[in-house]
């Protein structure tokens, strides 16, 4: 029997990010093969969302359905429990993955070489960084033509504002893709077809100098190797596992996924420097994961929309303690104390019933609407988990009731769906009216036809016209109360009360940011 310290040092959770089409499913696949937790490749494909899919939202759902299973996937690999926290690649879910990163206790970012650093990437990286999440990148697709290495190594620092340092390096691409001599590891890693299918050879080579080299990919290749990584040694800092650990520099490896090249060094490298699960602040204080009694946060929830399962399914991240199956904990915000007879943990694509669960682990409970996103349970203790931030949507739109008759049904819904995280939902200081914000405009068929099958209540939507919503921090009164004056027509309070300013037009906000040079504008709901 293992003591709880000893689970505790084992577990690596971590989520993948990438701007759809990079490579994610194809990287989670091959890594849950590794781990043997799947038999054959095409078994997450169903996670997907498939692309042309983008404008039936029932289709979306449905596979969003199929994708609880594959939210969390756990295995076994070297003797480390791993779990992998999916993160829905369509933008339109983008807050989905928001929250989950809260969840992580670091990341692989996936990067397509022919397109580089893409959008979505940008802003999932962005979210890491307010963490010091650490971070590994993978440049996948090598057999594919692509960007000079150096450029994109240029362009990951310049976009994404990380310090990197290549554990491995790229001999060729495309047609000339030879393979990857790995740094980490001290070997080269040869791309070589087998039975008109390409497979990785990997030999041990400890000096770069060794002329086997030459042998197995050629003199020419060879040199420019030779060249190129004396200049890596020259250009970029040394690996330190305490920098990548603390967020300051991220390694870098190159491979192919699809054609399971370099990921199981990547995977290698993974186990040996990713952390295992870390300490996580409250609004009281710091909780470590080695502390004797449970604590725990909800980062998601899933609702099913299936008429005849209409079940919800919070996720709950472990932060401390041990999580035992009937046993009272505290849920802190409803002051109520609650037990859960049939937690749900997730191996691969398998549910089970647990009965124990450690730091790091995700566990599955089911929800009758007792959670929203952020919740905390602990042993007893008043703490409440921090950072589990909302970002200015994307979309507004005024909400209207329309059937008068079901005016409870419609805010009993749109309280629901908010604690969720469907999307959020501000009121107007001038008239009490109500705005929903979404980060894609696919939500708001999502909840028309939920607040309908679920809840019984119709609502029509009206435009609403804002850039953003910035949420307001003043340490000035005077100036706070001239601002509300001026911009009353534009303010507004969140879910939790918090005044959000609903610009017009960028413009309007940097307007607003010079006149009232002591406020703070945040695009983000924790600050
Ligand atoms: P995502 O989850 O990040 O959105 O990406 P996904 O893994 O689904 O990969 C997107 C496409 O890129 C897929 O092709 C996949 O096969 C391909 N791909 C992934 N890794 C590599 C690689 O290393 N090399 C090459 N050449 N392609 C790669 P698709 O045609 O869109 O889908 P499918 O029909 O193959 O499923």
């Amino acid at each position: 029997m293992s003591t709880v310290k000893e689970e505790i040092e084992r577990r690596r959770t971590f989520g993948i990010v990438s701007h759809p089409d990079a490579g994610k499913t194809t990287l989670t696949e091959k890594l849950l093969l590794y781990g043997g937790a799947i038999q054959e490749a095409g078994a997450v494909k169903s996670n997907k969302i498939k692309k042309g899919a983008t404008s039936d939202f029932m289709e979306i759902e449905r596979q969003r359905g199929i994708s609880v299973a594959t939210s969390v996937m756990g295995f076994e690999y070297k003797g480390k429990k791993i779990n992998i926290l999916d993160t829905p690649g369509h933008q339109d879910f983008a807050e989905d993955t928001f929250r989950t990163l809260t969840a992580v206790d670091s990341v692989i970012v996936v990067i397509d070489v022919a397109k580089g650093v893409e959008s979505q990437t940008e802003k999932l990286v962005e979210v890491c960084r307010m963490r010091d999440t650490p971070i590994i990148i993978f440049i996948n697709k090598l057999d594919r033509e692509g960007k000079d290495a150096y450029d994109l190594l240029d362009e990951v620092e310049e976009k994404l504002g990380l310090k990197v340092c290549p554990l491995s390096w790229p001999i060729g691409m495309g047609q000339d893709f030879q393979g990857v001599y790995n740094l980490w590891e001290k070997n080269l890693l040869l791309y070589t077809e087998q039975k008109k299918q390409k497979i990785a050879k990997s030999i041990k080579i400890e000096n770069i100098e060794d002329p086997e080299i030459d042998n197995l990919v050629g003199s020419d290749s060879a040199e420019t190797l030779r060249e190129e990584l004396e200049l890596i040694n020259g250009v970029y800092p040394n690996f330190d596992v305490e920098d990548y650990l603390s967020g300051k520099i991220s390694p870098v490896f190159f491979g192919s996924a699809l054609n399971n090249f370099g990921v199981q060094e990547l995977l290698n490298c993974f186990v040996d420097i990713a952390p295992a699960p870390l300490p996580k602040l409250t609004e009281q204080r710091l909780v470590k994961p080695e502390e004797n009694n449970f604590s725990g946060f909800i980062f998601k929830i899933h609702a099913n929309m299936d008429p005849k399962h209409r079940d919800r399914l919070a996720f709950l991240k472990i932060v401390s303690g041990t999580f035992k199956r009937n046993t009272n904990y505290n849920h802190i915000r409803l002051g109520k104390s609650m037990k859960f007879s049939n937690p749900t943990a997730f191996m691969a694509s398998k549910k089970s019933i647990v009965d124990e669960a450690f730091p790091g682990d995700i566990v599955g409970l089911h929800d009758t609407g007792n959670f929203r996103i952020g919740d905390t349970l602990t042993q007893g203790e008043d703490l409440e988990f921090s950072g589990i931030p909302s970002f200015s949507p994307e979309h507004f739109r005024f909400i209207n009731n329309a059937d008068p008759l079901k005016a409870k049904q419609l805010n009993k819904g749109v309280d629901q769906l908010m604690d969720e995280g469907v999307a959020q939902l501000f009121t107007l200081e001038s008239n009490g009216r109500k705005i929903i914000g979404t980060v894609g405009a696919l939500q708001y068929e999502v909840i028309q036809y939920r607040l309908e099958h679920e809840y019984g209540a119709k609502c029509t939507y009206e435009s609403y016209q804002a850039f953003k919503a910035c949420w307001i921090e003043s340490n000035d009164a005077a100036q706070l109360e001239e601002f509300s004056k001026l911009k009353f027509r534009y303010l507004a309070k969140d879910k939790f009360d918090r005044l959000v300013f609903l610009a017009d037009s960028s413009f309007s906000l940097q307007m607003a940011k010079d006149k009232f040079d002591k406020l703070k504008f945040h695009f983000k709901s924790e600050f």
